[in-house]
């Protein structure tokens, strides 16, 4: 089945079109790499889907129901979050209190993966080691993300957009929070990651798809669009190998 079509979507600032006429599919329960070179629209496909910048034309279908238009909170207790690819975690609330609002407030009819009931139980299950009673404003980088999956996790979703989860973080923390993604998309989420590592992608991605300017360059199993001409000249460089 279906998690999200695109389709014809356009969304522009002034004279640039950030999404271009985007026709696409994400297949349900995949794991999906969103990718493309920087400013090619991938946080604004994330801000469109989500209801934060609308698209000025086309239709977005959640699961086959329309929701173009929608508000974000109505978005959401459709089953779709998101994350921010800089944390947009106010500094002053702690960890519990940043999960605790969607815990409260999203719809509730949907199961947290693998029996979760707490904030507590949420952050640790997303790898946050310091306490839920911690301010946001200590966090290192790298727990700030996980806030942010928390986050939307408590949302309850079965779509997840993550946007550059595993950017700027090391090795370990990046390969922990790929088992994350595993786990999440195993409790029967969809899950589309953008990232600009591509081992991480042939990794841990089932579908692909590629932006170009705002224009869909690609779409295909992770090996089809890596290796297609077009998108190693647009975005991988041709002498790109895995
Ligand atoms: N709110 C905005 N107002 C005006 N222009 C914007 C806005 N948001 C994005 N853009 C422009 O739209 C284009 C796509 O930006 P976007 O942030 O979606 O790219 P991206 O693929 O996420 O890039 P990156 O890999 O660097 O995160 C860029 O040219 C950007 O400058
Ligand atoms: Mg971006």
């Amino acid at each position: 089945m279906t998690a999200l079509h695109i389709d014809g979507c356009t969304v522009a600032f002034g004279g640039l079109r950030a999404i271009d006429d985007v026709t696409l599919v994400v297949p349900g329960n995949t794991i999906t790499a969103l990718i493309g070179p920087n400013g090619s629209g991938k946080s604004t496909f994330v801000n469109m889907v989500s209801g934060q910048i609308p698209p000025s034309r086309g239709r977005i279908l959640l699961h086959s129901e329309p929701i173009t238009g929608m508000r974000s909170d109505q978005i959401v207790h459709r089953g779709l979050a998101r994350t921010y690819q800089v944390p947009k975690v106010p500094k002053e609330l702690t960890i519990g209190e940043v999960i605790s609002v969607p815990l409260l407030y999203a719809r509730s009819d949907r199961a947290l993966p693998g029996g979760l009931r707490t904030a507590a139980d949420v952050a640790r299950y997303c790898g946050l080691r310091p306490p839920v009673s911690t301010p946001c404003g200590r966090l290192s980088v790298s727990d700030l993300r996980r806030v942010e999956i928390a986050r939307a996790l408590a949302c309850r979703p079965n779509v997840l957009l993550l946007d550059e989860s595993m950017a700027g973080l090391s090795l370990e923390d990046a390969n922990q929070v790929m088992g994350l993604v595993r786990e999440i998309n195993s409790s029967g989420v969809t899950v589309v990651v953008i990232e600009h590592v591509m081992r991480i992608i042939a990794r841990l991605c089932g579908h692909a798809i590629v932006l170009n300017q705002g224009r869909l360059l690609a779409q295909g199993s992770p090996r089809q669009v890596l290796t297609d001409p077009g998108v190693r000249e647009a975005y991988l460089g041709k002498g790109f190998t895995l």
